[in-house]
Protein backbone atom coordinates (compact mmCIF):
# COMPACT_ATOMS: atom_id res chain seq x y z
CA UNK A 1 0.00 0.00 0.00
CA UNK A 2 1.57 3.49 -0.97
CA UNK A 3 1.03 6.37 1.71
CA UNK A 4 -1.09 8.10 -0.71
CA UNK A 5 -3.59 5.51 0.00
CA UNK A 6 -3.24 6.40 4.16
CA UNK A 7 -2.82 10.24 3.47
CA UNK A 8 -5.61 11.29 2.15
CA UNK A 9 -4.68 15.45 2.84
CA UNK A 10 -2.90 16.75 -0.22
CA UNK A 11 -0.94 19.10 1.02
CA UNK A 12 0.26 16.57 3.55
CA UNK A 13 2.03 14.72 0.95
CA UNK A 14 4.05 17.46 0.34
CA UNK A 15 5.38 17.21 3.80
CA UNK A 16 6.89 13.15 3.16
CA UNK A 17 10.49 13.06 4.76
CA UNK A 18 12.90 10.34 6.04
CA UNK A 19 12.99 9.38 9.72
CA UNK A 20 16.48 11.45 9.90
CA UNK A 21 15.35 14.52 8.30
CA UNK A 22 12.29 14.51 10.22
CA UNK A 23 14.27 13.94 13.46
CA UNK A 24 16.51 16.90 12.66
CA UNK A 25 13.38 19.22 13.25
CA UNK A 26 13.27 18.06 16.95
CA UNK A 27 15.81 20.98 18.55
CA UNK A 28 17.84 19.93 21.10
CA UNK A 29 16.29 21.01 24.91
CA UNK A 30 12.98 20.98 23.02
CA UNK A 31 9.99 18.83 25.52
CA UNK A 32 8.57 15.77 22.53
CA UNK A 33 4.96 14.42 23.41
CA UNK A 34 5.17 11.45 21.92
CA UNK A 35 2.59 8.51 21.27
CA UNK A 36 2.93 5.13 22.69
CA UNK A 37 1.20 3.49 25.46
CA UNK A 38 2.22 0.13 26.97
CA UNK A 39 3.82 -1.01 23.87
CA UNK A 40 1.42 0.30 21.20
CA UNK A 41 1.13 3.23 19.12
CA UNK A 42 4.60 4.66 19.68
CA UNK A 43 6.68 6.25 16.58
CA UNK A 44 8.90 3.51 15.13
CA UNK A 45 11.15 5.49 12.89
CA UNK A 46 11.58 9.38 14.06
CA UNK A 47 13.10 8.21 17.89
CA UNK A 48 15.84 5.87 16.38
CA UNK A 49 16.60 8.59 13.75
CA UNK A 50 17.00 10.80 17.00
CA UNK A 51 19.17 8.66 18.89
CA UNK A 52 21.51 8.51 16.37
CA UNK A 53 21.55 12.48 15.61
CA UNK A 54 22.16 12.66 19.65
CA UNK A 55 24.62 10.62 19.48
CA UNK A 56 26.68 12.43 16.72
CA UNK A 57 26.10 15.16 18.51
CA UNK A 58 27.47 14.20 22.14
CA UNK A 59 30.82 13.10 19.69
CA UNK A 60 31.11 16.20 18.34
CA UNK A 61 30.91 17.56 22.21
CA UNK A 62 27.40 18.83 22.00
CA UNK A 63 25.00 18.74 24.62
CA UNK A 64 21.65 17.04 23.46
CA UNK A 65 18.88 15.99 25.25
CA UNK A 66 15.16 16.07 24.99
CA UNK A 67 12.42 15.98 27.72
CA UNK A 68 10.01 13.16 27.20
CA UNK A 69 6.34 12.90 27.53
CA UNK A 70 4.29 9.65 26.41
CA UNK A 71 1.17 8.07 27.16
CA UNK A 72 2.69 5.30 29.17
CA UNK A 73 5.93 2.99 28.60
CA UNK A 74 6.68 1.98 24.95
CA UNK A 75 9.67 0.02 23.56
CA UNK A 76 12.81 -0.43 23.06
CA UNK A 77 12.94 1.57 19.67
CA UNK A 78 12.23 4.56 21.66
CA UNK A 79 12.62 4.81 25.49
CA UNK A 80 15.77 2.11 25.29
CA UNK A 81 17.11 4.06 21.74
CA UNK A 82 17.10 7.57 23.41
CA UNK A 83 18.05 6.47 27.14
CA UNK A 84 21.27 4.69 26.15
CA UNK A 85 22.17 7.64 24.02
CA UNK A 86 22.29 10.16 27.10
CA UNK A 87 19.30 11.72 24.99
CA UNK A 88 16.60 12.02 27.64
CA UNK A 89 16.90 14.64 30.01
CA UNK A 90 13.04 14.75 32.01
CA UNK A 91 11.14 11.56 31.91
CA UNK A 92 7.22 11.41 32.36
CA UNK A 93 4.85 9.68 33.52
CA UNK A 94 5.50 6.19 32.98
CA UNK A 95 8.42 3.91 31.79
CA UNK A 96 9.34 0.33 32.04
CA UNK A 97 12.50 0.49 29.69
CA UNK A 98 15.84 -1.46 31.50
CA UNK A 99 18.07 1.42 29.55
CA UNK A 100 15.88 4.29 30.95
CA UNK A 101 15.55 2.34 34.62
CA UNK A 102 19.37 2.15 34.85
CA UNK A 103 20.15 5.41 33.54
CA UNK A 104 17.35 6.62 36.35
CA UNK A 105 18.89 4.62 39.21
CA UNK A 106 22.50 5.95 38.45
CA UNK A 107 20.73 9.24 38.54
CA UNK A 108 21.83 10.70 35.10
CA UNK A 109 18.04 10.78 34.09
CA UNK A 110 15.15 12.18 35.70
CA UNK A 111 12.07 10.91 35.84
CA UNK A 112 8.77 11.97 37.57
CA UNK A 113 6.37 9.35 37.89
CA UNK A 114 2.59 11.08 37.97
CA UNK A 115 -0.85 9.27 37.49
CA UNK A 116 -1.57 8.69 34.48
CA UNK A 117 -4.96 10.68 34.47
CA UNK A 118 -2.33 14.17 35.68
CA UNK A 119 -0.47 14.13 33.11
CA UNK A 120 -2.88 15.75 30.08
CA UNK A 121 -4.08 18.11 32.55
CA UNK A 122 -0.86 19.17 34.35
CA UNK A 123 0.09 19.81 30.45
CA UNK A 124 -3.09 22.15 29.72
CA UNK A 125 -2.41 24.11 33.21
CA UNK A 126 0.90 25.00 32.12
CA UNK A 127 2.72 23.31 35.28
CA UNK A 128 4.88 21.13 33.06
CA UNK A 129 6.62 23.51 30.82
CA UNK A 130 5.89 24.16 27.34
CA UNK A 131 5.44 21.23 24.73
CA UNK A 132 7.52 22.10 21.64
CA UNK A 133 6.86 18.95 19.22
CA UNK A 134 4.18 16.11 19.07
CA UNK A 135 5.30 13.13 17.77
CA UNK A 136 2.42 10.49 16.84
CA UNK A 137 2.17 7.93 15.29
CA UNK A 138 -1.36 6.94 13.42
CA UNK A 139 -3.05 4.52 10.97
CA UNK A 140 -4.21 6.97 8.23
CA UNK A 141 -4.92 10.79 7.39
CA UNK A 142 -8.34 11.79 6.59
CA UNK A 143 -9.21 14.11 3.62
CA UNK A 144 -10.19 16.93 5.93
CA UNK A 145 -6.98 16.03 8.21
CA UNK A 146 -8.07 14.34 10.70
CA UNK A 147 -6.45 11.63 11.98
CA UNK A 148 -7.18 7.78 11.85
CA UNK A 149 -5.55 6.96 15.30
CA UNK A 150 -3.58 3.54 15.88
CA UNK A 151 -3.46 0.92 18.92
CA UNK A 152 -3.62 3.44 21.52
CA UNK A 153 -4.78 6.83 22.05
CA UNK A 154 -2.96 8.04 25.50
CA UNK A 155 -2.56 11.36 25.86
CA UNK A 156 -1.82 11.80 21.49
CA UNK A 157 -4.98 14.27 21.58
CA UNK A 158 -3.42 16.63 23.92
CA UNK A 159 0.12 16.56 21.91
CA UNK A 160 -1.36 17.15 19.11
CA UNK A 161 -3.49 20.38 20.74
CA UNK A 162 -0.78 21.86 22.88
CA UNK A 163 2.48 21.07 20.78
CA UNK A 164 3.77 24.17 18.73
CA UNK A 165 5.02 21.53 15.74
CA UNK A 166 3.67 17.74 14.68
CA UNK A 167 5.37 15.02 13.20
CA UNK A 168 3.13 12.57 12.26
CA UNK A 169 4.54 8.44 11.50
CA UNK A 170 1.97 6.56 9.42
CA UNK A 171 2.22 3.41 10.13
CA UNK A 172 1.23 0.79 7.22
CA UNK A 173 1.25 -1.86 9.71
CA UNK A 174 -1.68 -0.28 11.88
CA UNK A 175 -4.85 -1.69 10.75
CA UNK A 176 -6.98 1.43 9.00
CA UNK A 177 -9.93 -1.17 10.24
CA UNK A 178 -9.00 0.22 13.33
CA UNK A 179 -10.68 3.57 12.49
CA UNK A 180 -14.01 3.41 14.43
CA UNK A 181 -12.85 1.80 17.75
CA UNK A 182 -11.65 5.04 19.11
CA UNK A 183 -13.93 7.49 21.04
CA UNK A 184 -11.87 11.10 21.36
CA UNK A 185 -13.51 13.25 23.83
CA UNK A 186 -13.32 17.14 23.10
CA UNK A 187 -15.25 18.33 26.01
CA UNK A 188 -13.04 18.72 28.86
CA UNK A 189 -12.67 22.14 30.15
CA UNK A 190 -10.29 23.81 32.66
CA UNK A 191 -11.38 24.47 36.03
CA UNK A 192 -13.15 26.68 36.71
CA UNK A 193 -15.78 26.20 33.48
CA UNK A 194 -15.36 22.30 34.03
CA UNK A 195 -18.59 20.35 33.01
CA UNK A 196 -19.75 16.51 33.92
CA UNK A 197 -18.50 13.87 31.40
CA UNK A 198 -21.18 12.18 29.98
CA UNK A 199 -20.35 8.80 30.57
CA UNK A 200 -22.99 6.39 32.18
CA UNK A 201 -21.92 2.96 31.26
CA UNK A 202 -18.04 1.69 30.02
CA UNK A 203 -18.60 1.31 26.56
CA UNK A 204 -20.83 4.63 25.50
CA UNK A 205 -19.02 6.98 23.08
CA UNK A 206 -19.10 10.19 24.02
CA UNK A 207 -16.85 11.84 21.14
CA UNK A 208 -15.62 12.11 17.88
CA UNK A 209 -13.92 8.84 15.91
CA UNK A 210 -10.78 10.35 15.02
CA UNK A 211 -7.86 13.25 16.08
CA UNK A 212 -8.14 16.65 15.08
CA UNK A 213 -4.99 18.67 13.75
CA UNK A 214 -3.84 21.96 12.70
CA UNK A 215 -2.68 21.09 9.15
CA UNK A 216 -0.67 24.11 9.48
CA UNK A 217 1.35 22.77 12.35
CA UNK A 218 2.46 19.78 10.73
CA UNK A 219 6.48 20.07 9.84
CA UNK A 220 6.98 16.49 8.59
CA UNK A 221 5.46 13.02 7.46
CA UNK A 222 7.39 10.01 7.62
CA UNK A 223 6.25 6.88 6.49
CA UNK A 224 7.12 3.44 8.96
CA UNK A 225 6.02 0.07 8.46
CA UNK A 226 6.99 -1.43 11.47
CA UNK A 227 4.85 -3.96 14.12
CA UNK A 228 3.98 -3.08 17.78
CA UNK A 229 6.11 -4.11 20.96
CA UNK A 230 3.72 -7.12 21.31
CA UNK A 231 5.25 -8.78 24.10
CA UNK A 232 4.01 -12.15 24.72
CA UNK A 233 2.76 -13.50 28.34
CA UNK A 234 3.50 -16.23 30.23
CA UNK A 235 0.74 -18.85 30.80
CA UNK A 236 -0.43 -18.43 34.63
CA UNK A 237 1.74 -20.33 36.52
CA UNK A 238 0.49 -21.90 40.06
CA UNK A 239 1.32 -18.71 41.99
CA UNK A 240 -1.04 -16.62 39.52
CA UNK A 241 -3.61 -19.14 39.57
CA UNK A 242 -3.80 -18.93 43.53
CA UNK A 243 -4.29 -15.52 43.69
CA UNK A 244 -6.98 -15.22 40.82
CA UNK A 245 -8.84 -17.85 42.25
CA UNK A 246 -8.77 -16.39 45.83
CA UNK A 247 -10.13 -13.62 43.89
CA UNK A 248 -12.64 -14.80 42.42
CA UNK A 249 -14.05 -16.68 45.55
CA UNK A 250 -14.12 -13.29 47.36
CA UNK A 251 -16.33 -12.02 44.14
CA UNK A 252 -18.56 -14.68 44.48
CA UNK A 253 -18.92 -14.43 48.35
CA UNK A 254 -19.81 -10.64 47.33
CA UNK A 255 -22.18 -11.39 45.42
CA UNK A 256 -24.01 -13.79 47.42
CA UNK A 257 -23.72 -10.35 50.21
CA UNK A 258 -25.55 -8.23 48.12
CA UNK A 259 -22.51 -5.97 47.91
CA UNK A 260 -21.66 -6.90 44.04
CA UNK A 261 -24.12 -7.23 41.43
CA UNK A 262 -24.04 -11.09 39.60
CA UNK A 263 -22.06 -9.43 36.79
CA UNK A 264 -19.94 -7.67 38.66
CA UNK A 265 -18.97 -4.15 38.19
CA UNK A 266 -16.59 -2.80 35.63
CA UNK A 267 -12.84 -4.21 36.18
CA UNK A 268 -9.89 -2.46 35.58
CA UNK A 269 -6.68 -4.72 35.24
CA UNK A 270 -3.08 -3.53 36.01
CA UNK A 271 -0.22 -4.80 33.59
CA UNK A 272 1.52 -8.06 33.59
CA UNK A 273 1.50 -12.07 34.14
CA UNK A 274 -0.27 -11.92 37.62
CA UNK A 275 -3.36 -9.20 35.81
CA UNK A 276 -3.35 -10.92 32.73
CA UNK A 277 -3.42 -14.68 34.99
CA UNK A 278 -6.99 -13.19 37.06
CA UNK A 279 -8.34 -12.59 33.61
CA UNK A 280 -7.85 -15.91 32.43
CA UNK A 281 -9.34 -17.46 35.74
CA UNK A 282 -12.49 -14.98 35.37
CA UNK A 283 -12.45 -16.18 31.70
CA UNK A 284 -12.68 -20.05 33.55
CA UNK A 285 -15.27 -18.33 36.38
CA UNK A 286 -18.70 -18.60 37.58
CA UNK A 287 -19.30 -14.66 36.00
CA UNK A 288 -20.93 -13.38 32.85
CA UNK A 289 -21.97 -10.58 30.81
CA UNK A 290 -19.13 -8.40 32.71
CA UNK A 291 -17.63 -5.09 31.45
CA UNK A 292 -14.39 -3.89 31.34
CA UNK A 293 -13.30 -0.06 32.17
CA UNK A 294 -9.80 -0.06 32.25
CA UNK A 295 -6.34 1.46 30.50
CA UNK A 296 -4.57 -1.87 29.00
CA UNK A 297 -6.37 -4.66 26.97
CA UNK A 298 -4.45 -6.88 27.16
CA UNK A 299 -4.69 -11.20 26.24
CA UNK A 300 -6.82 -11.53 29.15
CA UNK A 301 -9.81 -9.38 28.22
CA UNK A 302 -9.19 -10.33 24.79
CA UNK A 303 -10.24 -13.95 25.21
CA UNK A 304 -12.88 -12.88 27.46
CA UNK A 305 -14.49 -10.44 24.64
CA UNK A 306 -14.01 -13.73 22.47
CA UNK A 307 -15.73 -16.63 24.79
CA UNK A 308 -18.71 -13.74 25.40
CA UNK A 309 -17.84 -13.74 29.26
CA UNK A 310 -16.71 -9.80 28.30
CA UNK A 311 -19.37 -7.56 27.09
CA UNK A 312 -17.57 -4.75 26.31
CA UNK A 313 -14.45 -3.15 26.85
CA UNK A 314 -12.77 0.26 27.13
CA UNK A 315 -9.23 1.12 27.47
CA UNK A 316 -6.59 3.68 25.88
CA UNK A 317 -4.27 1.04 24.66
CA UNK A 318 -4.20 -2.36 23.29
CA UNK A 319 -1.73 -4.70 24.63
CA UNK A 320 -1.62 -8.11 22.54
CA UNK A 321 0.86 -10.63 22.18
CA UNK A 322 1.67 -11.69 18.28
CA UNK A 323 -0.91 -14.43 18.46
CA UNK A 324 -3.99 -12.41 19.81
CA UNK A 325 -3.00 -9.55 17.56
CA UNK A 326 -3.64 -12.22 14.79
CA UNK A 327 -6.75 -12.95 16.57
CA UNK A 328 -7.74 -9.29 16.85
CA UNK A 329 -7.03 -8.59 13.39
CA UNK A 330 -8.30 -11.16 11.85
CA UNK A 331 -11.86 -10.29 13.42
CA UNK A 332 -11.50 -6.70 13.75
CA UNK A 333 -14.99 -6.01 12.84
CA UNK A 334 -16.53 -8.04 15.66
CA UNK A 335 -13.96 -6.32 18.23
CA UNK A 336 -15.21 -2.65 16.87
CA UNK A 337 -17.94 -3.71 18.17
CA UNK A 338 -16.86 -4.02 21.65
CA UNK A 339 -13.95 -2.41 21.70
CA UNK A 340 -13.66 1.65 22.71
CA UNK A 341 -10.28 3.24 22.47
CA UNK A 342 -9.91 6.68 24.71
CA UNK A 343 -7.61 9.04 25.92
CA UNK A 344 -6.31 8.26 29.19
CA UNK A 345 -7.51 11.16 30.76
CA UNK A 346 -10.67 9.69 30.19
CA UNK A 347 -10.09 6.01 30.76
CA UNK A 348 -8.47 7.03 33.81
CA UNK A 349 -10.43 9.81 34.99
CA UNK A 350 -11.57 9.89 38.87
CA UNK A 351 -14.92 11.03 37.81
CA UNK A 352 -15.55 8.53 36.01
CA UNK A 353 -13.56 5.32 37.56
CA UNK A 354 -15.95 6.41 40.91
CA UNK A 355 -19.94 7.24 39.04
CA UNK A 356 -18.70 3.49 36.97
CA UNK A 357 -17.73 1.54 40.80
CA UNK A 358 -15.08 0.28 38.94
CA UNK A 359 -13.37 -3.02 40.36
CA UNK A 360 -9.21 -2.00 40.15
CA UNK A 361 -6.95 -4.99 40.24
CA UNK A 362 -3.20 -4.08 40.45
CA UNK A 363 -0.31 -5.67 40.82
CA UNK A 364 2.40 -4.46 43.34
CA UNK A 365 5.76 -4.55 44.91
CA UNK A 366 5.02 -5.18 48.60
CA UNK A 367 2.56 -4.20 50.85
CA UNK A 368 2.85 -3.28 54.91
CA UNK A 369 0.90 -5.55 57.84
CA UNK A 370 -1.14 -1.82 57.73
CA UNK A 371 -2.45 -1.76 54.35
CA UNK A 372 0.28 0.34 52.63
CA UNK A 373 1.47 -0.62 49.18
CA UNK A 374 4.88 -0.21 47.40
CA UNK A 375 4.13 -0.46 43.55
CA UNK A 376 7.03 0.79 42.40
CA UNK A 377 10.53 1.10 44.15
CA UNK A 378 12.39 -2.00 45.18
CA UNK A 379 14.29 -1.38 48.31
CA UNK A 380 12.83 2.10 48.03
CA UNK A 381 15.45 3.75 46.37
CA UNK A 382 15.34 2.23 42.71
CA UNK A 383 12.42 2.55 40.63
CA UNK A 384 10.76 -0.40 38.87
CA UNK A 385 8.38 1.10 36.32
CA UNK A 386 6.14 3.99 37.71
CA UNK A 387 2.61 4.22 39.29
CA UNK A 388 0.81 4.05 36.11
CA UNK A 389 -2.72 4.31 36.17
CA UNK A 390 -3.04 2.17 39.44
CA UNK A 391 -3.64 5.53 41.64
CA UNK A 392 -6.09 6.36 39.62
CA UNK A 393 -7.77 3.08 39.89
CA UNK A 394 -7.32 2.65 43.64
CA UNK A 395 -7.91 5.72 44.95
CA UNK A 396 -11.51 5.96 42.83
CA UNK A 397 -12.55 2.26 42.41
CA UNK A 398 -15.22 0.93 43.90
CA UNK A 399 -12.76 -1.69 45.72
CA UNK A 400 -9.46 -2.12 45.31
CA UNK A 401 -7.34 -5.02 45.13
CA UNK A 402 -3.61 -5.28 45.17
CA UNK A 403 -1.88 -8.23 44.36
CA UNK A 404 1.50 -10.22 44.87
CA UNK A 405 3.20 -13.45 45.45
CA UNK A 406 3.77 -13.43 48.97
CA UNK A 407 7.63 -13.67 48.51
CA UNK A 408 10.22 -13.14 45.79
CA UNK A 409 13.65 -13.67 44.36
CA UNK A 410 13.07 -17.33 45.41
CA UNK A 411 11.72 -16.84 48.90
CA UNK A 412 14.64 -14.55 50.07
CA UNK A 413 12.40 -11.78 50.67
CA UNK A 414 8.86 -11.07 52.20
CA UNK A 415 6.28 -9.32 49.94
CA UNK A 416 4.37 -8.45 53.55
CA UNK A 417 6.72 -6.44 55.11
CA UNK A 418 6.46 -4.15 58.54
CA UNK A 419 7.02 -1.09 56.75
CA UNK A 420 7.03 -0.24 53.10
CA UNK A 421 10.34 0.74 51.82
CA UNK A 422 8.27 3.26 49.66
CA UNK A 423 4.90 4.34 49.74
CA UNK A 424 2.52 4.88 46.51
CA UNK A 425 -1.07 3.45 48.02
CA UNK A 426 -2.16 4.06 51.09
CA UNK A 427 -3.75 1.91 53.59
CA UNK A 428 -6.66 4.57 52.96
CA UNK A 429 -6.73 3.46 49.01
CA UNK A 430 -6.51 -0.58 49.72
CA UNK A 431 -9.26 -2.59 50.86
CA UNK A 432 -7.78 -6.00 49.50
CA UNK A 433 -4.60 -7.26 49.28
CA UNK A 434 -3.98 -10.64 47.80
CA UNK A 435 -1.13 -13.58 47.47
CA UNK A 436 -1.36 -16.96 46.57
CA UNK A 437 -1.46 -17.69 50.54
CA UNK A 438 -4.93 -15.98 50.78
CA UNK A 439 -6.57 -12.88 51.14
CA UNK A 440 -7.06 -10.13 53.43
CA UNK A 441 -10.28 -8.19 53.32
CA UNK A 442 -9.25 -4.77 55.09
CA UNK A 443 -12.72 -2.72 54.75
CA UNK A 444 -13.94 -1.80 58.36
CA UNK A 445 -10.87 -2.87 60.45
CA UNK A 446 -8.23 -1.18 62.33
CA UNK A 447 -4.57 -1.27 61.78
CA UNK A 448 -4.06 -3.67 64.25
CA UNK A 449 -6.84 -5.88 63.25
CA UNK A 450 -5.70 -5.24 59.13
CA UNK A 451 -2.32 -6.41 60.56
CA UNK A 452 -3.36 -9.64 62.09
CA UNK A 453 -5.35 -10.41 58.51
CA UNK A 454 -2.40 -9.80 56.29
CA UNK A 455 -0.13 -11.55 58.35
CA UNK A 456 -2.18 -14.93 58.67
CA UNK A 457 -3.90 -14.93 55.33
CA UNK A 458 -1.05 -13.27 52.77
CA UNK A 459 2.12 -13.44 54.29
CA UNK A 460 4.30 -16.84 53.37
CA UNK A 461 4.39 -19.47 56.28
CA UNK A 462 8.40 -19.10 56.46
CA UNK A 463 7.67 -14.93 57.35
CA UNK A 464 4.90 -15.12 59.33
CA UNK A 465 6.73 -15.91 62.88
CA UNK A 466 8.83 -12.71 62.22
CA UNK A 467 6.06 -10.53 61.59
CA UNK A 468 3.61 -11.54 64.77
CA UNK A 469 6.91 -11.48 66.72
CA UNK A 470 7.54 -7.67 65.04
CA UNK A 471 3.84 -6.65 65.82
CA UNK A 472 4.04 -7.93 69.43
CA UNK A 473 7.18 -6.30 70.32
CA UNK A 474 5.22 -3.29 68.65
CA UNK A 475 2.46 -2.97 70.76
CA UNK A 476 3.80 -3.54 73.65
CA UNK A 477 6.65 -0.93 72.82
CA UNK A 478 6.95 2.96 73.86
CA UNK A 479 5.33 4.21 70.62
CA UNK A 480 1.03 5.01 70.58
CA UNK A 481 -1.39 1.61 70.06
CA UNK A 482 -3.32 2.58 66.69
CA UNK A 483 -0.31 1.79 64.54
CA UNK A 484 2.04 0.39 66.61
CA UNK A 485 5.50 0.53 65.16
CA UNK A 486 9.15 -0.12 65.77
CA UNK A 487 10.81 2.78 63.88
CA UNK A 488 14.53 1.64 63.34
CA UNK A 489 13.45 -1.98 62.71
CA UNK A 490 10.61 -1.86 60.56
CA UNK A 491 13.41 -0.12 57.79
CA UNK A 492 16.15 -2.73 59.02
CA UNK A 493 13.76 -5.32 57.50
CA UNK A 494 14.56 -4.47 54.13
CA UNK A 495 18.18 -3.25 55.16
CA UNK A 496 18.85 -7.26 55.95
CA UNK A 497 18.63 -7.95 52.57
CA UNK A 498 20.95 -5.89 51.43
CA UNK A 499 23.29 -6.84 53.72
CA UNK A 500 22.76 -10.52 53.58
CA UNK A 501 20.94 -11.25 50.53
CA UNK A 502 17.93 -12.76 52.66
CA UNK A 503 15.13 -10.70 55.13
CA UNK A 504 15.40 -13.30 57.41
CA UNK A 505 16.81 -12.67 60.93
N1 LIG B 1 11.34 -6.82 46.93
C1 LIG B 1 12.34 -6.76 46.01
N2 LIG B 1 12.18 -7.08 44.71
C2 LIG B 1 10.95 -7.47 44.33
C3 LIG B 1 9.87 -7.57 45.22
C4 LIG B 1 10.11 -7.24 46.57
N3 LIG B 1 9.14 -7.29 47.48
N4 LIG B 1 8.79 -7.99 44.54
C5 LIG B 1 9.15 -8.13 43.26
N5 LIG B 1 10.46 -7.83 43.13
C6 LIG B 1 11.24 -7.84 41.91
C7 LIG B 1 11.16 -9.17 41.20
O1 LIG B 1 12.11 -10.10 41.73
C8 LIG B 1 11.47 -8.78 39.78
O2 LIG B 1 12.86 -8.55 39.67
P1 LIG B 1 13.69 -8.96 38.38
O3 LIG B 1 13.19 -8.03 37.30
O4 LIG B 1 15.09 -8.69 38.79
O5 LIG B 1 13.35 -10.40 38.13
C9 LIG B 1 10.78 -7.42 39.66
O6 LIG B 1 10.65 -6.93 40.99
C10 LIG B 1 9.38 -7.48 39.02
O7 LIG B 1 8.66 -8.42 39.73
P2 LIG B 1 7.61 -9.39 39.01
O8 LIG B 1 7.15 -10.39 40.03
O9 LIG B 1 8.19 -9.90 37.74
O10 LIG B 1 6.46 -8.37 38.79
P3 LIG B 1 5.47 -7.99 37.64
O11 LIG B 1 6.04 -8.09 36.30
O12 LIG B 1 4.20 -8.68 37.94
O13 LIG B 1 5.32 -6.43 37.98
C11 LIG B 1 4.99 -4.49 39.24
C12 LIG B 1 4.93 -6.01 39.24
C13 LIG B 1 4.43 -4.02 40.58
C14 LIG B 1 6.43 -4.02 39.08
C15 LIG B 1 4.10 -3.98 38.04
O14 LIG B 1 2.80 -4.48 38.15
C16 LIG B 1 4.05 -2.47 37.98
O15 LIG B 1 4.92 -1.84 37.40
N6 LIG B 1 3.03 -1.87 38.64
C17 LIG B 1 2.90 -0.44 38.71
C18 LIG B 1 2.09 0.11 37.60
C19 LIG B 1 0.68 -0.37 37.65
O16 LIG B 1 0.20 -0.90 38.61
N7 LIG B 1 -0.03 -0.18 36.60
C20 LIG B 1 -1.40 -0.64 36.60
C21 LIG B 1 -2.30 0.20 35.91
S1 LIG B 1 -2.07 -0.26 34.20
Amino acid sequence: MSLADRVLHPALLERVMSADEAAALIPAGANVGMSGFTGAGYPKAVPLALARRIEQQHAAGKPFKIGLWTGASTAPELDGALAKVGGIEMRMPYQSDPACRERINAGTMQYMDIHLSHMAQFVWFGFLGHLDVALIEVAGVLPDGQLIPSSSVGNNKTWLEQADKIILEVNDLQSLALAGMHDIYYGTERPPHRKPIPLTEPNERIGDPYLRCDMSKVIAVVHTSQSDRNSSFAAPDAVSSQIAGHIIEFMQHEVKRGRLPANLLPLQSGVGNIANAVLDGLNQGPFDNLSAFTEVLQDGMLDMLRSGKLSSASATALSLSPPALEEFTRNIDFYRQRIVLRPQEISNHPELIRRLGVIAMNAMIEADIYGNVNSTHIMGTSIMNGIGGSGDFARNGYLSFFMTPSVAKGGAISCIVPMVSHVDHTEHDVQVIVTEQGLADLRGHSPTQRAKLIIDRCAHPDFRPMLRDYLARAEAGPGGRHTPHLLNEALSWHQRFVDTGTMRA
